[in-house]
């Protein structure tokens, strides 16, 4: 969780060291443990646990050696069938900044797989930035970010809630499930820094152990916690709690004095940050102000994209409704502003700060290109041309890419669309790549079309790929219309 620090040891490091990830062993332990005390100030918890991991039998513990010699490691876990969990990942500083850690990850990922899981995720330190940054190259996405906080247990009232009986399971699950406890963590409830999914399995399993304090109404509940033991601190660690902003402060208090009834001076809590952790806070684990935890998942939930990465969907949609968010953003923030601001300033000062400002980006991008055009006619092709990409298509920004001689439009990491300037034309290039589309009579505005011919699909008749040669203004319509063409047929291939 340290800053990355540039030591000297990095830069003069001979690039000949020879590096392997293998299973850990028994003997690794002594070299592991001295490196830990390197890791957090000597605040590493690898010593408390080390041997529980290496004797696990699900699973995997990693050992990252240097000439043989353990400098590191990486532990694989199963939380529950098909919920793998990443943590331990350790380096010694010696060896920070020189990318082992895409080595080390791609080992744990070939552990993690033989686990069949249907999600990995892991949680760091919401400043940790070289954990973070290895979340997000390898397509981790944020499902939560919670607070961390202890409280010591001072002079505690009687608990006020009753433990949930077994057969009262069915509630508990309706109760979590519309709760916004578990909708802010997105289904998973903290015990420590690892982060089980709530499933009814889960709260089965916590109910049999009388880890569900609930205070009832009416044959249902005003509010519900879950707490759970936490393995590195054994200590009782509140994960699930929600009700009346009230009832939220009894049962948090109740959490207290529950771990004072097992012996413990103080308990933890790991919750969704906002209105929960602030009343958790207040009610008494206040050791300090919440340590922030932000929980990674394997891939962006429920997505189904084929072969168009999460990020470009999202992209492509920011972009065709930019407009539009950037009015919803303005409207919000002069509607909240403590004094009046004119719209068209806070929206200025959005697409500075905030959310991109497409249309410049795009100017820019194609500046040298459109300045090197020798008539206005053919710049105002190319305006309309990029333009209709844009705002219909929401192609833009990383898709367009321009020299002063090519223009060119990358669409699902395939190239779309190239534009070339002649002395008196601009020709537009659609496809190949996104299925024969283009039909032989196929008329558009265009002083000529020039079919690809390598790329006809004879079961069709249609060509993946054709040129437009485009001299005049009218011709716009004629490009805008092939590039609707292409870009349903891009659509339909999906
Ligand atoms: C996590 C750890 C193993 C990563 O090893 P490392 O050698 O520092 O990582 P790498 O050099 O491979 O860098 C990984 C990425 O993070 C980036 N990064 C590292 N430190 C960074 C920092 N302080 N700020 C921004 N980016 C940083 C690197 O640039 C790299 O990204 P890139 O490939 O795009 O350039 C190591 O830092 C470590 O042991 N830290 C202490 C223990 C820890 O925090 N473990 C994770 C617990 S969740």
């Amino acid at each position: 969780m340290s800053p990355r620090k540039q030591t000297s040891s990095r830069t003069g490091k001979s690039p000949k060291h020879s590096f392997s990830v293998r299973r850990a062993r028994p003997a690794d332990r002594e070299a592991i443990l001295e490196m830990s005390k390197h890791i957090w100030g000597g605040h590493d918890y690898m010593p408390l646990v080390w041997d529980r991991w290496l004797a696990e039998k699900k699973g995997a513990l990693l050992t990252v050696t240097v000439d043989g010699r353990p400098v590191g490691t990486s532990k694989v876990s199963l939380l529950a069938p098909g919920e793998v969990w990443l943590e331990g990942l350790r380096l010694h500083p010696d060896h920070h900044g020189l990318g082992l850690s895409k080595r080390i990850h791609r080992a744990t990922f070939r552990e993690a797989a033989k686990l069949n899981p249907r999600t990995v995720r892991y949680s760091t330190w919401i400043g940790n930035e070289a954990s973070r940054r290895i979340a997000e190259k390898n397509d981790f996405w944020q499902i939560a970010r919670t607070g961390w906080m202890w409280g010591k247990i001072g002079k505690l009232s009687p608990v006020s809630g009753r433990r949930a009986a077994a057969d009262e399971l069915d509630t508990v699950v309706r109760f979590v499930r519309r709760s916004s406890c578990y909708e802010a963590t997105n289904g998973v409830a903290g015990v420590g820094w690892t982060f089980p999914e709530l499933t009814r399995r889960r709260i089965r399993h916590l109910l049999s152990l009388g880890r569900v304090v609930v205070l009832p109404r009416r044959g249902a509940f005003r509010a519900v916690a879950m707490f759970d033991i936490g393995k590195i601190d054994d200590d009782v660690c509140l994960g699930f709690i929600d009700g009346p902003d009230e009832d939220v402060t009894v049962l948090a208090k109740d959490i207290l004095r529950i771990a004072a009834d097992t012996g413990r001076d103080e308990a933890s809590a790991m919750l969704p940050m906002g209105r929960i952790a602030d009343l958790v806070h207040a009610a008494g684990f206040d050791e300090w102000r919440p340590i922030r935890a932000v929980v990674y998942e394997l891939g962006a939930r429920g997505f189904s994209g084929e072969d168009e990465p999460f990020e470009d969907v999202l992209s492509r949609t920011l972009r065709l409704n930019e407009s539009d968010i950037l009015d919803l953003v303005t409207e919000l923030l002069v509607d909240r502003a403590p004094v009046g601001l004119a719209r068209e300033n806070v929206r200025d000062f959005i697409t500075r700060n905030l959310i991109p400002d497409t249309d410049r980006q795009l100017v820019g991008t194609v500046e040298g290109f459109f300045l090197a055009l020798r008539t206005d006619t053919l710049r105002s092709i190319l305006r309309g041309t990029i333009e209709h990409l844009h705002t219909r298509h929401g192609l833009a920004g990383d898709a367009l890419t321009a020299t002063d001689r090519v223009v060119r439009v990358r669409h699902r990491g395939k190239r779309l669309a190239s534009v070339r300037a002649r002395a008196t034309s601009l020709h537009l290039t659609l496809g190949p790549g996104f299925g024969p589309c283009f039909p032989p009579d196929l008329k558009v505005g265009a002083s000529e079309t020039r079919f690809d011919a390598g790329t006809l699909d004879r079961a069709s008749g249609c060509y993946e790929s054709l040129t437009l040669v485009l001299t005049e203004k009218s011709h716009i319509k004629g490009a805008t219309r092939a590039i609707d063409i292409i870009m349903k047929s891009a659509a339909a291939r999906r």
